[in-house]
């Protein structure tokens, strides 16, 4: 059996290579993602993708584990990597690690991922001192959405820079083995690509970082509004609508199920099986 990734095996690819990853929430499409990725996000957005709910505040630590069991069940190599969803780790050090050690038992992820620069570099340390270790997010944070006041881009004015950056070094000095920077302005990530010691992993936030993210659905071309950061690699949505009419014509025509895809009763026997 081929050997998982674990947290500091990402963290010594700063400078190596590109660090590859993609979200995923369910079995399947983790198997796929899995030989080209080196991590794989079971995010929080899947409650925005899977579950409709309009941001990622509703989102439970009971559904984060269940996309999490199925991500891990699915995958062998990429480290998996599990968001800790608003309001399972804010309060204190103390919650989160309870929290965050409920996860990595029940799901047997690599590691966890939780929004927030300065304020959560304490939590961050306590976390990594217990066995935790953990992915940071800074620049969008979307959990926070409801006090940005919508999905906007960070470090667009010049006075805001010197923030990020420091959001982003308090996270590496409390021992997070790499960092999300989400929707930051040119050429802010590559400022802070080049000041700390773990890689950067971008969403929205330039080619310049240690390697990228995205929703896989959004780049499939599965979700019906995109991010301006997001491309579309596939057509995903496109070919399953077509697959979908398709099989609701032929049901309509009665031409399927055909006689290739209907059993046959055998000589002797008084029904097939479901083979
Ligand atoms: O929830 C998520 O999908 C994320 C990534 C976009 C970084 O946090
Ligand atoms: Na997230």
């Amino acid at each position: 059996s081929v050997k998982r990734l674990m947290a500091p095996d990402i963290a010594n690819l700063k400078g190596q290579r590109p660090i590859v990853s993609l979200t995923s929430y369910h079995a399947h499409t983790a198997a796929i993602a899995d030989k080209y990725c080196e991590f794989l996000l079971v995010g929080d957005s899947l409650g925005m993708v899977m579950h409709g709910f309009e941001t990622t505040v509703p989102v439970t630590l009971d559904l984060m584990i269940m996309h999490g069991k199925a991500v891990v069940r699915g995958s062998k190599r990429a480290l998996v990597v599990v968001d800790m969803p608003f309001g399972s780790y804010e309060e204190s050090p103390q919650i989160a690690f309870r929290n965050a050690a409920r996860v990595m038992k029940e799901t047997n992820c690599g590691a966890v991922k939780l929004e927030g620069g300065r304020r959560m570099a304490e939590t961050i340390r306590y976390l990594v001192d217990r066995g935790v270790p953990v992915l940071a997010h800074i620049g969008l944070t979307p959990q926070s959405i409801n006090v940005i006041g919508g999905f906007k881009a960070q470090g667009c004015q010049r006075e805001q820079w010197e923030v990020l950056e420091d959001d982003a070094r308090a996270v590496a000095e409390a021992g997070a083995f790499a960092v999300v920077l989400e929707a930051l302005a040119e050429p802010l990530a590559r400022r802070i690509t080049d000041a700390i010691p773990i890689p950067t992993i971008g969403i929205g936030a330039s080619a310049d970082c240690d390697g990228q993210i995205l929703v896989m659905e959004d780049m499939l071309g599965l979700s019906p509004r995109v991010p301006k950061f997001v491309k579309e690699f596939g057509r995903v949505g496109e070919a399953i609508e077509g697959a979908i009419a398709a099989y609701a014509d032929e049901v309509r025509a009665r031409s399927f199920p055909s006689t290739k895809h209907t059993y046959e009763m055998k000589s002797g026997a008084t029904g097939g099986s479901p083979e």
